[in-house]
């Protein structure tokens, strides 16, 4: 598919295949997610869902996807065997008519080809690809360069197989904006959205979060239970340094969308950290995302939590602990979460996120569910825990 022909600007309205990126184990969340906003899903793979549509298509899926990265549009498809050929076919594409003159870009990849060592020498010869023929066909030399804030060109090639996309998030979709102050190991806002999502909690219900650190989880669950697109928080996306971009259009559909939203939410939200310093933050970060007057933080060890009646969801995300000491003090805190969740938690769905499953297996009551998910390049599980009334304890089933 080349999208040359024609008037320039009819490219928007084009449909082609759109691969949403993510991290590995959030394909499943990613493709009801994609399949609820009312796309199809052509193909899920480890670290991406794809489905189809058009350039338009993609500022409603930049701004209400919740657990992808990157909105990849695709652009050609064509067999290259060799640097030379990548080359070549990349300065037939009419880049003048998407490329505004005198505007920025950068490349990305991912690359597995034999004749490339260093995936920068494939983005070197897409980039003079693209300069070559804009400068050839305007006379003037778009910029070039690492910083992803305006236009974005991916390549993926594999085997023989060049795929050419527009990266329309520009940044990745992970970076909401709203976390000013990260502290010590903070969940991937999208990974936490997948967390959430892959609970079922969707408002119903009280969404309990001790351990909140800096407050991703209890922050993506507050924009998840009023449905408030988490792309409203961001005012920069690559599709909107494209040509023919229609800003008018694009203001009308942020109104609609953030008109969709509700303003209350059915249940409580309540996040808290034995950490003065990391509540501080969690509070700092949920006022930058807008929602926090409605997440109750307080500072405590988290088996002093209230745990109002009504039920619904109760998160933790320990440490994992990499060092022999904190392993072993780990072990006697995962053992209190157990209890905590027994003593205090009946009525509720409790969940552990981590990825130290021996620590894990402390916690001493049966899982009914383990989903696995990727925190960067560590493996970690969500293991979900019924807490009923008087909560049975482990019979011969522990965390795997
Ligand atoms: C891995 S971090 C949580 C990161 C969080 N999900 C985020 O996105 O920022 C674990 C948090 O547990 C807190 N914590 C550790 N032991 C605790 C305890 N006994 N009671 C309450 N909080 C505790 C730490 O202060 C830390 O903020």
């Amino acid at each position: 598919m080349v999208l040359n022909e024609g008037n320039p600007m009819s490219f928007w309205s084009r449909k082609s295949r759109i691969v949403l990126t993510c991290a590995k184990g959030v394909p499943p969340c990613l493709r009801e997610e994609i399949l609820s906003l009312g796309f199809p899903v052509l193909s899920m793979g480890i670290a991406e869902v794809a489905t189809e549509g058009t350039l338009e298509d993609t500022l409603r899926l930049n701004l209400l996807i919740r657990t992808g990265h990157r909105v990849l549009y695709l652009i050609d498809s064509w067999d290259a065997k060799n640097p030379d050929e990548l080359y070549r076919r990349m300065a037939q594409i009419n880049w003048e008519d998407y490329i505004p003159e005198k505007s920025y870009f950068s490349v990305t990849s991912s690359v597995n080809h034999p004749t490339i060592n260093d995936s920068r020498f494939a983005n070197l010869r897409c980039k003079d690809a693209i300069v070559d023929r804009i400068k050839e066909k305007t006379g003037i030399r778009p910029d070039s360069g690492p910083e992803k804030d305006k236009i974005v060109i991916h390549l993926y090639w594999r085997k023989d197989l060049c795929h050419i996309f527009f990266d329309t998030s520009g940044e990745p979709l992970s970076k909401r904006g709203y976390r000013m102050i990260p502290l010590k190991a903070p969940m991937q806002e999208t990974l936490a959205a997948a967390v959430i999502l892959a609970t079922g909690w969707t408002g119903n219900g009280n969404f309990i979060n001790p351990m909140c650190g800096s407050g991703t989880l209890a922050i993506e669950a507050a924009l998840i239970g009023l449905g408030r697109a988490p792309g409203l928080l961001r005012s920069n996306f690559g599709f909107m340094h494209l040509k023919g971009f229609n800003e008018p259009s694009w203001k009308t559909l942020r109104r609609k969308i953030r008109a969709e939203a509700k303003d209350r939410l059915n249940g409580r939200i309540i996040a808290t950290d034995m950490s003065q310093q990391a509540v501080e933050a969690a509070k700092k970060n949920a006022a930058t995302a807008g929602v926090d007057r409605l997440i109750e933080f307080g500072i405590c060890d988290f088996s002093e939590t209230p745990m109002p009646g009504g039920g619904g969801v109760v998160t933790l995300n320990p440490e994992y602990g990499e060092r022999m000491g904190e392993v072993e003090y780990l072990k006697a805190t995962y053992k209190r979460i157990g209890d905590f969740f027994k003593n205090k938690c009946q009525g509720y769905k409790g969940y552990i996120f981590t990825g130290n499953l021996d620590l894990a297996k402390k916690v001493g009551l049966r899982t009914r569910r383990r989903l696995s998910f990727f925190n960067g390049p560590i493996e970690c599980r969500l293991l979900e825990y019924d807490l009923y009334e008087g909560s049975r304890s482990k019979k011969g089933s522990e965390a795997r």
